[in-house]
């Protein structure tokens, strides 16, 4: 296995950071669906504390991954492709990794509009990047949920899509992306 993406797969280092990433957004819909659960107290503030490390490691991660896309070849599309599914892939791809980085902005934005400190993991606090505002933390809130519902539905969509490649067109999408041979690969 490459460590570097070729014409023809994604390599081992993409692979580790789709199917990471993809693992940290299903903890991020659990961990905010179990806080907005929660009644306002210590129990509450906790698990959003963790939603927010979980939070900033993704967009440490979609900030690495979009670099390394742009050092690696990314592997072209099956020539049989319709131009019209080459151009919502493409699309699709720009939307999540746009929704990657604007989401945790959103997220630490609001947390600041709000008052409350975002931390890494304890480990590192980081910078209010708004004063304390309760009309901006509102609007925040809204816009940082409904880019969250857009980025499942989006998400949704795309590994349905990844699916349909690999069990009715039966071509490499899939496989490339996992640590699989491809077809026709000796
Ligand atoms: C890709 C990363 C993220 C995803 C997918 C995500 C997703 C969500 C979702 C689905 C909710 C519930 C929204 C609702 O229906 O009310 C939520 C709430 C929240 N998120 Fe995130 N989030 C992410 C990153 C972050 C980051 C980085 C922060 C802060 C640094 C953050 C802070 C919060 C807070 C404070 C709430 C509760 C808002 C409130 O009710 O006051 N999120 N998030």
């Amino acid at each position: 296995m490459h460590l570097r993406n070729t014409e023809t797969r994604y390599g081992v280092v993409a692979q580790l950071f789709h199917w990471i990433i993809v693992a940290l957004i299903i903890t991020q819909f659990v961990l905010a669906n179990k806080a907005e659960a929660l009644p306002l107290g210590l129990a509450k503030l906790a698990v959003l504390a963790q939603h927010k490390s979980v939070g900033m490691t993704i967009f440490g991660l979609a900030v690495l991954r979009l670099a390394w896309r742009w050092l690696n070849p990314v592997p072209a599309s099956p020539s049989d492709t319709p131009a019209w599914q080459r151009i919502a892939g493409s699309a699709s791809h720009f939307l999540l990794y746009a929704l990657l980085l604007i989401i945790p902005l959103l997220g630490w934005t609001m947390s600041s509009a709000r008052n409350f400190p975002v931390s890494w993991f304890n480990l590192v606090t980081l910078p209010d990047l708004v004063q304390p505002d309760p009309t901006l933390y509102e609007w925040l809130r809204d816009a940082h949920a409904a880019a969250a519902a857009l980025l499942f539905w989006v998400a949704l969509v795309h590994a349905a899509a990844a699916l349909q490649h690999h069990f009715f067109r039966r071509d490499n999408v899939l496989r490339r992306m996992l640590p699989m041979k491809l077809k026709d690969e000796t």
